[in-house]
């Protein structure tokens, strides 16, 4: 048996509701950056600034690129046959793979109906999906569309005593969420230069470049009359049930302010009894105080290079974490996951489980509704090729790979 005969058999494109669609995204689809060139072409300007921009001239984001490149896994052979199998166990819940689909709002810029597409396929293939506090759906239908897999991210909005923090905790709780999200690292609002440039901007005016870019958009044209504008959906109950986006931004931008103090995370702690993960950690002092209030996880993360261009990849800062927990918390990762293999790097060094961002947008903008789905199939596929390729008959055995890591953060 060939090389190629040999992939061929052992292929699996799991993840993937049907292997023979699968196959045939695969085809025009192998990578994604695949996906990511041709969203570039397939959606509005505005929307692809959107995705794929960052802070300042974007290096914080091509910083997170590198240092995933860079990060090398020594192989073993002899020692396994066949995929290795992804499943792994969070917070006590069982999951497909180490993936998820990380908190964003506003993904419905980059495509209409993005929320529902990213929860759809999440739950499909049992991978856990966040829903942002900005996302464009409420608790409430993430909840139904994805009920085995539906995490909440909140941001802090401190007036009236943490009121509407408090609330939506509360509604999230009632929904169903397995986990809170405590977002620590926008305690600044930063500029990204590309979405301002593509007038992305409060208040949102339609201009005619905007709307040329929509009408030469077929699929997001289409998606768009489907789906409707954009919207806040969360925060309605707190705008007077006001619809308007411009009303919506104007309340976030008087109501969210700072990012949490370890004091409020202690006060969500005593509130939320599911696990609850604070992601934006980049220092381990920082890990240890979550674990110190009770904290379950922490997403070691750079907010994938679009606050400001100046942050250690979080990919370097991931084995000092993992060391500073101990063990005593489970350590997940994101920015700048652009593959299966960049989610076994992130497993080799000690994460649970990593998640992507814009990789999802990408997906959105090539292929709609399909996109998801398709970069959670490759991804699991990606993840066994490369567990298989070094020698790691299970997730744990990656852990114990020797790693050429030259870049990690020391203290
Ligand atoms: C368009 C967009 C919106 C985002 N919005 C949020 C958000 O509302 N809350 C949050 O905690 N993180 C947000 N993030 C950050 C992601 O959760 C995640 O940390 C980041 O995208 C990971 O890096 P990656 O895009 O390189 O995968 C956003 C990211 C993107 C790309």
């Amino acid at each position: 048996m060939d090389d190629r005969t040999a992939q061929a058999n052992t292929r699996v494109g799991t993840g993937a509701p049907d292997k023979t669609r699968y196959a045939a995204l695969h085809r025009r689809f192998p990578t994604i950056f695949h996906l990511r060139a041709h969203a570039r072409r397939h959606v509005p300007h505005f929307a692809f600034e959107y995705m794929d921009g960052g802070a300042g001239a974007d290096s914080g984001i091509d910083r997170n690129w590198a240092a995933l490149d860079a990060v090398e896994l020594v192989p073993r052979y002899g020692v396994t046959s066949g995929l290795p199998p992804t499943e792994v166990t969070l917070f006590g819940r069982h999951y497909g793979a180490p993936l998820g689909v990380a908190p964003m709002g506003g993904p419905a810029i980059a495509w209409p109906g993005a929320d529902a597409y990213l929860a759809t396929a999440a739950q499909q293939a049992r991978v856990p999906y966040v829903l942002s506090t900005v996302g464009g759906m409420t608790v409430e239908q993430a909840a139904e569309i994805a009920p085995d897999v539906f995490w909440f991210q909140l941001y802090r909005f401190a007036k009236n005593d943490h009121a509407v923090g408090f609330d939506l905790v509360k509604r999230a709780d009632a929904a169903g969420a397995h986990v809170l999200v405590l977002t620590l690292d926008v305690p600044v609002r930063t500029t990204r230069a590309r979405e301002v440039a593509a007038g992305i901007a409060y208040p949102f005016r339609p201009n005619l470049r905007r709307v040329l870019g929509i009408a030469s958009s077929p699929g997001y044209l289409r998606a768009l009359l489907r789906n409707g504008q954009p919207r806040f959906a969360n925060l309605r109950p707190y705008v007077g049930g006001s619809t308007s986006v411009n009303e919506m931004a104007r309340f976030l931008q008087n109501e969210t302010r700072g990012a949490f103090t370890w004091e409020e995370v202690a006060r969500f702690r005593d509130r939320w009894r599911r696990p609850l993960v604070v992601k934006g950690v980049l220092h381990p002092q920082d890990a240890e105080r979550a674990v110190s209030l009770g904290i379950d996880g922490i997403v070691v993360s750079n907010h994938g290079g679009r606050q400001i261009d100046a942050l250690p990849p979080a990919i370097d800062a991931l084995p000092a974490v993992v060391a500073a927990a101990g063990g005593r918390a489970t350590i997940l990762m994101d920015s700048g996951i652009r593959s299966g293999v960049d989610v076994v790097r992130a497993v080799a060094l000690g994460a649970q489980a990593a998640f992507a961002g814009k990789a999802f947008l990408w997906g959105l903008g090539a292929l709609g509704a399909d996109g998801p789905g398709h970069v959670i199939a490759l991804m699991i596929d990606e993840m066994r090729a490369a567990l298989g390729q070094i020698g790691a008959r299970s997730l744990t055995e990656a852990r114990s790979v020797v790693v050429r890591h030259p870049a990690a953060l020391r203290f």
